[in-house]
Formats: C-alpha cells, sequence, structure tokens
C-alpha cells in the first residue's frame, strides 16, 4: 500500500491528495464502528490516534510518500543520463582522484554509513574544519555545504577534490587521469564527446590548479587561459558525472512513513505495530509543542533554510560564520549555475539571482540538516559539536543566546521535562530506514 501510494502521489498530487483524503474518511469511520476506545478512555490509544485536522496534514507533510520526483538540474545536462551516472560512481569510490592516491569521495561518505563517517570533523589528506553531512536525498537540495557556497551537487563535487586536506589534487591531474585510462577516455567521450588534447605536458603541467600550494597555483597562472578553459570543462563534467551518481542516493521509508500509512489506511493493527506510545509522543512534541517542523519540514525534515540556532563553535578553533560567508561564496564560484560551465539559462538560476546576500540572520546561520537517519549519523551539527541526540536536545532545551556580538537565535528554549526529551528522542530514532539505493550503487561498478 504504500508504495502504490508513493507512486500515486509521484504522479499526480492532486490524485494522491484526493486517495489520501478518501482513506482518511474511510479510517475515521471505520474507527467509529469498532471496539476502539474513544478518545481518553485510553491513554495509549488516544495519542495513538487521536490527531486533528491540522496535524494530518502535518504528518502527511513529512512522509516520505509526499516526496515529489528528483528535482531536474537544468545546470547539469547529464545529471539524468545512465551513462554519465556509472562514470560518476566510478569517479566517487577512485582513490587514484587524490594527492596521494588513497582518498575518494567514499573515504568520508561511506556507503554503508548512511554516507557519512562518524567523526566530528572530517579527515582525508588533513583534518577538515566541519563535520561530514550525509549524502542522501541531497539532489533535493538547493544548496551544498553548511554554508551554502555550492549550488549544484556538480560544482560541490569540483570542491573537496582541490582541497589541500581532503582530496588535495588539481584539475589538471585529474583531466589527465580521464584521458590517460583506457576505460574512463571511452566512457567520457561517449558521454560528454571528444577529450581535448592533453598530451603537450609544456601546455599542460601534470598538476595544476587554482589551489592553496603555490607551485600548482603558479603552474596553473602560468597556463594558457584558453587552455586552462579546456581543463575546467573536463572537471566540471567530471562533477556533473559525480552528481548523476549521487541523485540515485535517497532516503526509503522509516517506521515514521509506516505509522503515516498505517494512519491513512485506518489499519489499527499496523499503527500499533510501527510506533510506540512514546514515540508517539514524541512525534507529537516534534510537530507541536517543540515547534521542530518550523525548520525540519517536508518529507525530508528540512526547510532548505539556514539558521543561527547558537550551537558553539568548538574550543581552539576560530568563529564560523557560516551562511554569511558562503553567500559571497557561492555568487563568485566560477562553477555556478550562472557560469560558463553550466548548461543552464539565466532564467533557470533564480535561487542564486535572487539570493539575499546580506542580513544579520545570515550569521552564524548554518544549513538545516534532514533528519532522515539521524539516529545513524552521529555526531551532530556543522562540527560535530554534540556527540548524542541527547546532547542535541538539551541544547534545544536551552537554547542559549547566539554567537557573534549580536547573540542572535532563532531559537526559543523549551522546557521540557527528562520524560519529554526522552519521547522526543524516542521520535528521531523512528526515522531511520535503508536508503532507496540500488546496491549495486554501494561499491565501485565491476
Ligand atoms: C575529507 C572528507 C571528505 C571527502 C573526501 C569528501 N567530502 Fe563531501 N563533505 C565533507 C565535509 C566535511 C562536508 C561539509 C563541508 C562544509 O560544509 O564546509 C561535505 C559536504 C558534502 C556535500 C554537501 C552536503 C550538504 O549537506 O550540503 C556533498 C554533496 C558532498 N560532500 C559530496 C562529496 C563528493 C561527491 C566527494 C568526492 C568528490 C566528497 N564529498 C568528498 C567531507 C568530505
Ligand atoms: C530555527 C530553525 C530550527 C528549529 C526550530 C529546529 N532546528 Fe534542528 N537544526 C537546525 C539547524 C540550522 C541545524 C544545524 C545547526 C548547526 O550545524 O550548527 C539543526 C540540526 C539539528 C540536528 C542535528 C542533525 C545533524 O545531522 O547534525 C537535530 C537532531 C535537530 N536539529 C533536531 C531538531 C529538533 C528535534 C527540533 C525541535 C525541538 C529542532 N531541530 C528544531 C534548525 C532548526
Amino acid at each position: 500500500m504504500l508504495l502504490f501510494k508513493y507512486f500515486a502521489s509521484h504522479r499526480s498530487g492532486l490524485a494522491a491528495l484526493i486517495m489520501i483524503t478518501l482513506l482518511f474518511v474511510a479510517c475515521t469511520a471505520e474507527r467509529s464502528s469498532t471496539a476502539v476506545p474513544e478518545p481518553g478512555e485510553v491513554e495509549g490509544q488516544k495519542s495513538f490516534t487521536n490527531w486533528s485536522e491540522a496535524e494530518m496534514a502535518t504528518l502527511q507533510a513529512l512522509w516520505l510518500g509526499n516526496l515529489p520526483p528528483l528535482p531536474p538540474d537544468p545546470s547539469n545536462a547529464y545529471a539524468d543520463d545512465p551513462r554519465a551516472a556509472e562514470l560518476g560512481q566510478r569517479f566517487f569510490f577512485d582513490t587514484r582522484f587524490s594527492a596521494n592516491g588513497q582518498v575518494s569521495c567514499a573515504t568520508c561518505h561511506q556507503a554503508n554509513n548512511v554516507f557519512t563517517d562518524s567523526l566530528p570533523q572530517a579527515q582525508a589528506i588533513g583534518s577538515t574544519k566541519r563535520h561530514t553531512p550525509s549524502i542522501s536525498g541531497m539532489a533535493y537540495s538547493p544548496w551544498f555545504f553548511w554554508d551554502g557556497r555550492r549550488d549544484s551537487q556538480w560544482a560541490q563535487a569540483l570542491t573537496p577534490m582541490e582541497n589541500a586536506v581532503e582530496h588535495g589534487g588539481t584539475r589538471t591531474q585529474y583531466a589527465h587521469l580521464v584521458a590517460e585510462d583506457d576505460g574512463y577516455r571511452a566512457a567520457y567521450e561517449e558521454i560528454f564527446g571528444p577529450l581535448p588534447d592533453l598530451s603537450d605536458r609544456s601546455r599542460f603541467p601534470d598538476s595544476a590548479g587554482p589551489v592553496e600550494d603555490t607551485g600548482l597555483r603558479a603552474a596553473w597562472d602560468g597556463m594558457a587561459p584558453a587552455d586552462r578553459v579546456l581543463v575546467n570543462q573536463v572537471y566540471a563534467n567530471i562533477g556533473k558525472a559525480i552528481a548523476a551518481y549521487e541523485r540515485q542516493i535517497n532516503p526509503g521509508p522509516s517506521r515514521f512513513d509506516a505509522y503515516v500509512d498505517a494512519l491513512l489506511d485506518g489499519d489499527e493493527v499496523s499503527l500499533a505495530e510501527s510506533l510506540n506510545p512514546d514515540e508517539v509522543a514524541g512525534l507529537r512534541l516534534f510537530i507541536g509543542r517543540g515547534n521542530c517542523t518550523q525548520c525540519h519540514n517536508g518529507p525530508l525534515f528540512t526547510n532548505n533554510g539556514f539558521h543561527s540556532i547558537g550551537v558553539p563553535d568548538p574550543a581552539g578553533q576560530p568563529p564560523d560564520i557560516g551562511r554569511f560567508g558562503g553567500v559571497q561564496l557561492v555568487v563568485k564560484d566560477e562553477f555556478n549555475c550562472q557560469g560558463s560551465y553550466s548548461d543552464a539559462v539565466a532564467e533557470d538560476c533564480e535561487e542564486l539571482r535572487f539570493v539575499k546576500m546580506f542580513g544579520e540572520e545570515l550569521m552564524n546561520a548554518f544549513k538545516v540538516p534532514s533528519l532522515r537517519n539521524v539516529a545513524e549519523t552521529a555526531p551532530y551539527m556543522h562540527v560535530g559539536q554534540f556527540r548524542s541526540l541527547g546532547e542535541v536536545l538539551d541544547h534545544y532545551n536551552q537554547a542559549p543566546a547566539g554567537l557573534g556580538p549580536t547573540g542572535h537565535t532563532d531559537l526559543i528554549p523549551l522546557g521540557f521535562t527528562q520524560i519529554e526529551l526522552d519521547q522526543l528522542e524516542a521520535f528521531l530514532r523512528t526515522l531511520s530506514g535503508p536508503l532507496n539505493i540500488d546496491p549495486e550503487l554501494l561499491e565501485t561498478p565491476e
């Protein structure tokens, strides 16, 4: 039933809505004619089914069945090309895309670990300043990184590859790799057309790029502008292939979704089997007094926005201004939606063109993460400041003043009892489920 409704909702939002309404009516009608206790008669039973119309609408909005089809990415003409996705899958797991031959995307985004790494701050060639987010469901996101300094999955993918503490290599090195590996060359040319002739090492050094290392940067600056464009084109296509692969990584139904499904079906047995009374009480707090859905809403439990919630900077690390800095970087990124390597036309780039550039609310604001599979992605927040969900909820309970001179925070203290905090945590743990991904995509292809 879940699957059926899931696909129905994909085909036509309206048809799904009508069906949901009918099912809900059927469910309420059926309930009144069975021996289920009246609301209030048995405390546990009441909390299982007694949702108002407005609450039902909120639950349906959070339900995975409400997830729309993958949004198109006009900046990436290859986003939905299966050949690009397969090549991107190879790139994602290939440690040759690094300075030391040991780092791939999968070093930090581990397929068997919800595509994250369990560390507070990511480690590869060196140590990064931020925590590795899961990449599941990322194709739905308009902005990438905790500060949103990239505006597409493909532009995002190019960033760690040249970061000195992550992959640590350069775009010229990677272009040579694709050109010189027979399998890569053939697959690349079939998808993107002929590779430029990069064999003249006096024009195309082994390793050169606009990176931190002064030698590699000087080698890049020394190249002819037209040659730099040729390399950038190959580099952008590497990112576009990786993005095509990443689009296939999405969350699957959790116990919470089974619960909403049972509510919509009026299936009392599945209802009782899906969530226990504490979890339902936690759900009530999540959408009610906890005010969590102000930011964690929609089927991915995120509003895709940036908020300052006063998570302290770790000791010894300089202040992180978050979105305030990220927005300046995304408009300058040569690989953004409006740049010459993008396949989009200007009208496709509304988000970027009309992005809010200044404002106090951007200061120390970070991207609202999805809460799907959150029980498996500890530690939490942009630098993994909190080790457990319990610590996260203590933070929300107190809602300390924000950082910096203004002390701005978008939170108000919850003042929940320990029992309520435990119920909220129990609910968050119901958001786990196997990823909706073909098992063959979890490792490098044969
Ligand atoms: C050294 C570990 C490491 C490696 C290697 C790495 N990442 Fe990441 N990834 C991170 C960290 C840390 C962040 C968050 C950084 C930030 O916000 O500044 C991140 C962010 C992302 C995001 C954005 C998620 C969001 O919530 O917006 C995506 C997508 C992603 N990485 C994909 C990739 C791809 C594709 C590769 C390979 C080309 C890769 N990563 C390589 C650690 C890594
Ligand atoms: C004003 C917006 C806002 C509200 C309200 C809000 N959150 Fe968040 N949430 C965020 C942001 C932003 C982050 C990331 C902050 C950071 O990294 O510094 C976050 C992070 C989290 C995380 C960590 C996820 C991860 O992968 O690191 C959890 C868990 C969480 N929120 C749960 C909740 C719960 C439960 C509530 C209700 C009690 C709630 N949030 C209310 C904005 C909000």
